[in-house]
């Protein structure tokens, strides 16, 4: 079930931003390790390297800073700070509660989880305190999964890398961005991607690369069409950069050519909730989005979970 917002008050993103470590790891640099090679890696995956390091609030306190200097705001004026991660730093407390500290933001801050569809998980919801009154809303995606990696498990390890993407939304009268969304949950699959307490992730790969392509399709195509929108008026995919064949699979299927797709994946790797501001800030930041293209949001993950939207760039 997707929805279109019923509020008189919208979003507008205003800023943007990014961190990653300053530690490459290259494919090549990973089979010296483990019994992998940068063909296969490529040829599976599409990555060819990511960063590694640093810890999730860092990370998400460098992108924070950098999207409100974008959007020429003041930490004191956001009202909220939502934090999309899958890896806090600690379990209690939040991981936002030290991006509030370090960026010293007036308002509120709380942690998202919802694996990688986490980033538009917190969409929607910053879009939520913006229809309730909240007037702007620090909105990151943060993540180091490299720590809950067993970097001796080729299966895993040559997916993953660390990082950050953040963006400001400011409230406006009127539609503002948002056009629609969809969430989604199958928590009977969660077995499919799973890390208890203490231990590393642990993948069914397959099963969840063909999930992924069905989530993706289904939730995307019932975003668009809540507006009256189909797959050929998206200007701009951005999908989840979990597998670059997960991608082309989505768009082949959606009928969005390949090109409009962001594609970051094979720079970071697999960023959990970081990956689709990564992709988007990358789109943005090349001037690949230009006022009045819709632009599609998509992300799947451990629950499973997946989650679509559908902006309408400017504003
Ligand atoms: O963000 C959260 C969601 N995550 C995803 O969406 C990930 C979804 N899944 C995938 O992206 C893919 O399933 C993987 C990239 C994880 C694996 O690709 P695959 O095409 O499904 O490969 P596979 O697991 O079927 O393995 C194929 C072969 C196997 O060897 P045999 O049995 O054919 O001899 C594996 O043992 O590749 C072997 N293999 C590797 N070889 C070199 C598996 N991992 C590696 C590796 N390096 N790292």
């Amino acid at each position: 079930m997707a929805h279109a917002p019923t509020s008189a008050r919208g979003g507008v993103i205003t800023g943007w931003g990014i961190a990653v470590p300053d530690k490459v790891v290259t494919n090549d640099d990973l089979a010296t390790r483990m019994d992998t090679n940068d063909a296969w890696i490529v040829e599976r995956t599409g990555i060819r390297e990511r960063h590694i390091g640093g810890t999730t609030s860092g990370l998400a306190i460098e992108a924070g800073r950098a999207a409100l200097e974008r959007a020429g705001r003041r930490p004191d004026e956001i009202d909220a700070v939502v934090l999309a991660t899958t890896t806090p730093d600690q379990i209690v407390p939040g991981t936002s509660a030290s991006v509030q500290n370090g960026l010293g933001i007036a308002g509120g801050a709380f942690d998202v989880n919802a694996a990688c569809s986490g980033f538009v998980y917190g969409l929607t919801v910053a879009h939520g305190l913006l229809a309730t009154g909240a007037e702007r809303v620090l909105l990151v995606g943060a993540e180091t999964l490299s720590k809950i990696t067993d970097w001796d498990d080729r299966s895993i390890a040559v997916l993953v890398g660390d990082g950050a993407g953040a963006v400001v939304i400011e409230a406006v009268d009127g539609p503002g961005q948002l056009l629609s969304w969809q969430l989604g949950a199958d928590g009977s699959l969660r077995h499919l991607l799973e890390c208890d307490h203490g231990g590393y992730l642990s993948m069914a790969g397959k099963e969840v690369f063909r999930k992924a392509v069905r989530v993706v399709v289904e939730s995307s195509e019932a975003a668009l069409a809540e507006v009256g929108l189909s797959a050929a008026d998206v200007d701009v995919f951005v999908p989840h950069q979990a597998n670059l064949r997960i991608i082309s699979a989505a768009c082949e299927r959606l009928g969005i050519p390949e090109e409009r797709a962001v594609v970051v994946i094979d720079r970071y790797g697999n960023t959990s909730s970081a990956s689709i501001p990564l992709a988007l800030v990358d789109a943005l930041d090349a001037g690949r989005i230009s006022p009045g293209d819709h632009v599609l949001l998509s992300g799947f993950g451990g629950g499973m979970t997946w989650a679509s939207a559908v902006l309408r760039w400017g504003g």
